[in-house]
């Protein structure tokens, strides 16, 4: 796979050590508020599961997959809903565990959609940002790095379902979704 990847942008090193950064500050913010993370499938899976690890809190974790994208390397800027929450957060301090926030399409989205539940705060944990795309009114609370305006994979984000496993994250070859 290293052979469609035009250059690495973050390693694994980089990666450990800036998350290791942001469940710290998660742990100072959210002491005795008892969250429910909710991470956003398939692309938060492996940031979901190293953040959480840095988190040391009470909370519970749930999952939500939306699509937006279809094989594409762009939005469609049509959000569906493919699988909600198992239980209910009315009450409840919810932080959104994304793999990338790049045009705010899904976000804003997701946000709006859990705020009728009646949650206490609903906040936004991105380990990537990209905010040169973005076309919704929305920013993360908490972002790991800004990428510039490339495609990227690895470490749980994907193009058509590939590169997920890559360990590091790196800008995809454009002769890979050009062919
Ligand atoms: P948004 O609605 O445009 O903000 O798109 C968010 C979703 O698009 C992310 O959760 C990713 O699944 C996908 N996405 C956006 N940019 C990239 C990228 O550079 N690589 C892989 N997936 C991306
Ligand atoms: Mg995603």
């Amino acid at each position: 796979m290293r052979q469609d990847i035009e250059r690495i942008l973050f390693t694994e090193e980089q990666l450990k050590g800036r998350i290791a950064e942001l469940g710290a500050q998660i742990t100072a913010d959210y002491r005795d508020r008892n969250p429910i993370f909710v991470g956003v499938l398939k692309g938060c899976f492996v940031f979901m599961a190293d953040l959480l690890r840095c988190v040391d809190v009470y909370c519970t974790m749930d999952f939500m997959s939306v699509s937006s994208y279809g094989d594409g390397v762009t939005s469609t800027g049509a959000v569906k809903i493919t699988k909600d929450l198992s239980r209910d957060i009315a009450g409840r301090h919810v932080i959104i565990v994304e793999d990338i926030l790049d045009s705010g399409i899904t976000l804003s989205y997701l946000k709006k959609y859990l705020s009728v539940r009646n949650p206490a705060s609903i906040s936004i944990v991105t380990l990537l940002d990209k905010p040169s795309r973005r076309r919704a009114d929305i920013s993360a609370d908490y972002s790991g790095f800004e990428v510039e305006d490339a495609f990227v994979v690895g470490y749980g984000l994907d193009y058509a379902e590939e590169y997920r496993n890559l360990p590091y994250i790196g800008i995809l070859k454009s002769e890979v979704y050009s062919k």
